[in-house]
């Protein structure tokens, strides 16, 4: 992903590739069901799906009758998403969003601009249209968070500033929402332990690039090798299965009429 000036995307935060997506983090679109419960796309209804990486999501909005555009910045995801019949483009949000009814995002924790993408996502749906998601809510994998700040206060470095990621409240996301002028339906902050279907290592590579950029290239390894001794002990269980912990939010809005 790229940052564009809407704030749409997360500046180099992580190089997607969707082999490695799909080995690690194919559990992103497995437990996306409820939001595509809670969106209830009907037939004909025209969604622009923001950020649909390799398009998992995509189809099961497709298969629900309604007509789907799925948009995101990274060219290995846009090919997948291709790869599956879908119509998938490459491009950033603010060119996407426009006339379009519905609008359904799983990735803005990745953008850390949330008002300029509540105002382009207002200015692309009409009144009445819907505007739902899930995506990383307060607290979300926060143990990863401080066993990667640990890591690095080590070495010197404060790792705040390198964290690619919005993780609001619902209250908070709640009170943006309505000072956009949407109408919140329901938001809800939701712990969702995710056990990983390879490991943290691999979790680790699919999602934390930004962390891991100020070290030199040797010490990386081991770097990544503190992470995972200090968080085997509290998510990773006598069997060897990894658990992250996941805090969702997830909610549905409607422009105001
Ligand atoms: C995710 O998309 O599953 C995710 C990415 C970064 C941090 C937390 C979750």
């Amino acid at each position: 992903m790229t940052q564009d000036s809407s704030g749409v995307q997360n500046a180099g935060a992580q190089t997607w590739s969707a082999e490695r997506y799909a080995r690690n983090a194919r559990f992103v679109a497995e437990l996306g069901s409820p939001v595509v419960e809670l969106l209830a796309p009907r037939p004909g209804e025209r969604i622009l799906d923001l950020g649909c990486g390799d398009g998992a999501l995509t189809v099961q909005l497709e298969r629900a009758g309604a007509s789907v555009v799925g948009v995101d910045s990274a060219p290995d995801l846009i090919a997948a998403a291709q790869s599956l019949g879908l119509d998938a483009r490459l491009m950033d949000a603010r060119h996407a969003a426009s006339q379009l009814l519905v609008i359904y995002q799983t990735v803005l924790h990745w953008m850390l601009q949330p008002d300029a993408v509540l105002v382009g996502v207002k200015r692309a749906l009409k009144p009445g249209g819907r505007f739902v998601a899930e995506f990383g809510g307060h607290g979300n994998v926060a143990a990863i968070v401080v066993a990667l700040l640990a890591v690095l206060a080590r070495r010197g470095i404060d790792g705040v500033p390198l964290m690619p990621w919005y993780f609001p409240s619902d209250q908070d996301y709640r009170q943006k929402l309505e000072q956009h002028g949407f109408v919140v339906r329901d938001i809800q902050l939701i712990p969702r332990p995710t056990p990983l279907p390879t490991d943290m290592a691999g979790w680790l590579d699919t999602f934390t690039e930004s962390f891991f950029r100020p070290l030199s290239e040797q010490d990386r390894a081991a770097a990544q090798a503190e992470v995972l001794a200090l968080l085997r002990p509290v998510l990773c269980d006598s069997q060897g299965q990894w658990t992250a912990d996941y805090m969702r939010l997830r909610f549905a809005a409607v422009v105001a009429e």
